[in-house]
């Protein structure tokens, strides 16, 4: 508070030399506004995550949202996506944030950066590295030392290498954010917020705009906002804004008014609906709050595509699909849409037209179908080309380092079993029960951690293997539950009540390239020892398929559809482009940037580990030229998990948006409801009783 007075106290008397010095960013107390190299600045900005979009197509998204007349972007910095290893960070390719930075000012981009180091995002475990959780008793988001420690190196090393792309040091970043909607989470930890407050102060110099980004109620505010970070809000359509305001308001009384996320659509969860939001109303709203002379940064403006094993989930455990295309004005594809054209017509108003045109869209193709071949069961895939970890009892991926995608668990009968109780109740996310040979197995089923029973009758004789493939969906990215992450089976594992002891463990390589290493050996191998593979294609049982094709002409961008497939990841030239689950809906297809693609012979791979649908004819997979991630999703019970529990995150969609629009009280009163749930959860937890007593 001090600092702010003496800032006012400067501004009065004129003589804040770094508001008016060139390339200054401040915050005018007086008349509430930003003020820039002297003069009152104000944003329309939008989110766009350099992390969800393919490195070549930064420049044309960036293109695109400034001819949309807007002068500023905002981006989240995934901090698990930069160090993966702990201790090894990567500023390259698709993790070159100044690659970013710099493209945003060549179109004359300010930049508001969220460096978390928790982020949310709907971002597999909200942008936390997932080896944290190997530390004892870890609690992110706090003052826990070894969270801290962790911190502490990453801030350092990412602060780093942006400092020069500052706007005081010649580059875009205008203001930066002190964590992440913090009031939302239980722990209300000030020292936590302090230590990072003062970590960036130290690494970046005390004259650079902090602030920090809340639900619109108070009782996010309270634990969201420390002194010397400025306070802003976050908040979706509404037709009386200043009443939003109002909250911000009462946090910070002066300076400008600001919603560091107004939703222009809504995430997706798989077995949801597709999420839209009204153009209508999302245009007339940024108007209202606009005239009233707030800075606005739209979430999403453009979404972008959850690549990889990067998804986050929330809790009730629900992961998000592959696509984050968010209903935004750009596409999940970068594409032009009646809301960007909308929502340019309002931003005019206020900042003219902008001097650039409007960029096509990308032009897409339908390559069409593709036929399928049969490459190998997976299970004897892992076992020919990964060495396993022995244990005693079940070991979690955090266990060994092996933090996403898939792990095999394998246990070898030593006596037979008949209609026996397999218990998987510490199953995180899902399992597919194999029993049978490393070459061969028989499916016994699947156990979801959302299933009300856990447990699958199996049948097996001395010395076959029970295996089990786990597939970890996503940790949570949001809530109490941040801690309760680690994935694998979790608990011990029974048959008729009696443990299971003597296991192995394989981390399934699925990263980028992985695979096509993957197939080099395995084929290698298949010749030399002439390995009996039986065809499991048609069991469903997991298996490796592939497809060959020749693009004569440069490529484009594309769909592959998914719908003849049941559960897996896709890759294109080992490009692992994410996870199809087409009935559970509601994404069928998934985006295929051209940069995955190449002129010449390309491959598509798939891991599909439940079940193929095309026994009865040929397989093929098929390209199109449209998206589809609004399939309808069946209430009537159809699939295995529907979603029939109540959301808890944030409200759900019909709270976002209240039924007339002009009411916001509905969100408030959910907000205080998960705020209270939230801290019940943690007093539950004794540790944290004590912690918060
Ligand atoms: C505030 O605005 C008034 C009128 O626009 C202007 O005269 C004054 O210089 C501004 N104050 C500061 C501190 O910029
Ligand atoms: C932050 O810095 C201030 C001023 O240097 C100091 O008083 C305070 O103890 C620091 N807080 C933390 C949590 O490091
Ligand atoms: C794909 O399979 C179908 C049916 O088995 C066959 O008729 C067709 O020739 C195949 N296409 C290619 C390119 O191999
Ligand atoms: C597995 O272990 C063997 C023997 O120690 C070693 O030669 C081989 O390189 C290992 N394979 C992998 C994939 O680590
Ligand atoms: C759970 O399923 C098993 C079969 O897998 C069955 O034997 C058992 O009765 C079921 N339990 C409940 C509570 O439905
Ligand atoms: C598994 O069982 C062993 C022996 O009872 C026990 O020591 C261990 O804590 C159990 N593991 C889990 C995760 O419950
Ligand atoms: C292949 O699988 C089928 C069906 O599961 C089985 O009947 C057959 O014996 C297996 N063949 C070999 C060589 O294991
Ligand atoms: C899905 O989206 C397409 C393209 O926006 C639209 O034409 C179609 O009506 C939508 N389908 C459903 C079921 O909402
Ligand atoms: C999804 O939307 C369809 C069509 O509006 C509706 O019939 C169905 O009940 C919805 N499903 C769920 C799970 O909400």
């Amino acid at each position: 508070m001090g600092q702010r007075i003496i800032l006012t106290l400067f501004l009065i008397i004129g003589i804040c030399h770094f508001c008016f010095a060139s390339r200054s960013f401040g915050i005018d107390l007086v008349n509430d506004t930003f003020i820039k190299d002297g003069e009152a600045f104000r944003y329309i900005s939008g989110s766009i995550h350099y992390s969800r979009v393919p490195y070549q197509y930064w420049d044309d998204r960036l293109h695109k949202i400034a001819a949309a007349g807007l002068n500023a972007v905002q981006t989240y910095v995934p901090w698990n996506a930069h160090e993966t290893v702990e201790g090894v960070y990567d500023f390259k390719k698709q993790n070159n944030i100044v690659q970013f930075l710099k493209i945003a000012q060549k179109y004359d981009l300010v930049v508001i950066l969220r460096p978390g180091p928790y982020i949310c995002a709907e971002w597999e475990f909200g942008g936390l590295p997932a080896w944290l959780l190997k530390y004892p008793n870890m609690k992110v988001r706090t003052s826990d030392p070894n969270y801290i420690n962790s911190v502490k190196r990453w801030m350092t090393a990412l602060y780093t290498e942006i400092s020069s792309m500052l706007y005081k040091n010649g580059g875009p970043i205008i203001t930066v954010q002190i964590e992440n909607e913090y009031g939302s989470y239980p722990a209300c930890d000030y020292d936590y917020l302090n230590m990072l407050k003062n970590l960036t102060q130290s690494l970046l110099g005390d004259d650079v705009v902090l602030f920090s980004t809340d639900g619109d109620g108070d009782g996010y505010l309270k634990c969201g906002t420390i002194p010397g970070v400025y306070a802003t809000v976050d908040f979706g359509i509404t037709y009386t804004p200043e009443k939003n305001f109002a909250i911000q308001r009462h946090k910070e009384p002066h300076g400008p008014l600001v919603n560091s996320e107004y939703y222009t659509g809504w995430l997706d969860h798989w077995g949801q609906n597709h999420s839209t939001v009204p153009t209508t109303a999302v245009a007339k709203s940024l108007d209202l709050q606009l005239a009233l002379g707030a800075n606005v940064n739209m979430y999403m403006f453009e979404g972008g595509t959850n690549f990889g094993f990067w998804n986050g989930a929330n809790y009730p455990y629900h992961p998000v699909p592959t696509s984050y295309d968010y209903d935004a004005p750009l596409t999940e594809a970068g594409d032009i849409t009646d809301k960007y054209i909308q929502i340019r017509n309002v931003a005019i108003k206020y900042n003219g037209v902008p001097k650039i045109k409007i960029p096509a869209s990308t032009l897409k193709a339908k390559y069409g179908k593709v036929n399928i071949t049969y490459m190998g069961n997976l299970v004897s895939y892992i076992k020919s080309t990964v060495n396993g970890s022995m244990s005693t009892f079940p070991l979690t991926m955090e266990n060994i380092d092996h933090y996403y995608g898939f792990i095999l668990y394998e246990y070898q009968f030593t006596s037979p079993v008949k209609s026996s109780v397999l218990d998987l109740s510490g199953v995180r996310d899902r399992a597919h029960v194999l029993i049978g040979t490393q070459y061969n197995q028989q499916s016994y089923g699947i156990v979801d951690r959302n299933d009300n029973n856990q447990t699958v009758i199996i049948n097996a004789e001395v010395d076959e293997y029970l295996y089990i493939l786990v597939e970890n969906m996503g940790r949570i990215n949001y809530g109490g539950q941040m801690n309760e992450n680690l994935k694998g089976i979790i608990s011990n594992v029974t048959i008729d009540g009696g443990l299971l002891t003597q296991w192995y463990q394989y981390g399934v390589p699925l990263s980028d390239n992985d695979l096509d290493k993957y197939f080099n050996s395995r084929l290698a191998k298949m010749v030399k020892s002439a390995e009996p593979v039986n065809v499991s294609f048609m069991s469903g049982t997991p298996n490796i398929v592939r497809g060959t094709f020749t693009l004569a002409d440069e490529p484009r961008d594309t769909y592959l559809d998914m719908s003849m497939w049941t559960k897996g990841v896709a890759f294109i030239n080992g490009v692992n482009i994410g996870r199809y689950w087409p009935h559970m809906g509601p994404q069928v297809r998934l985006y295929v940037p051209k940069y995955a693609l190449r002129q010449g012979e390309n491959t598509v791979s798939l891991i599909e580990v439940e079940k193929c649908l095309c026994e009865a004819k040929p397989c093929y997979i098929e390209f199109y030229d449209t998206p589809l991630i609004n399939a309808t999703i069946p209430s009537d019970g159809s699939m295995k998990t529907p979603i029939t529990d109540k959301m808890t995150y944030r409200g759900d969609l019909s709270q976002n948006i209240d039924a007339n629009y002009i009411n916001n009280n509905a969100k408030v009163q959910q907000s205080v409801i998960q705020i209270i749930y939230d801290w019940l959860m943690v007093l539950v937890d004794s540790k944290w009783g004590i912690l918060l007593l």
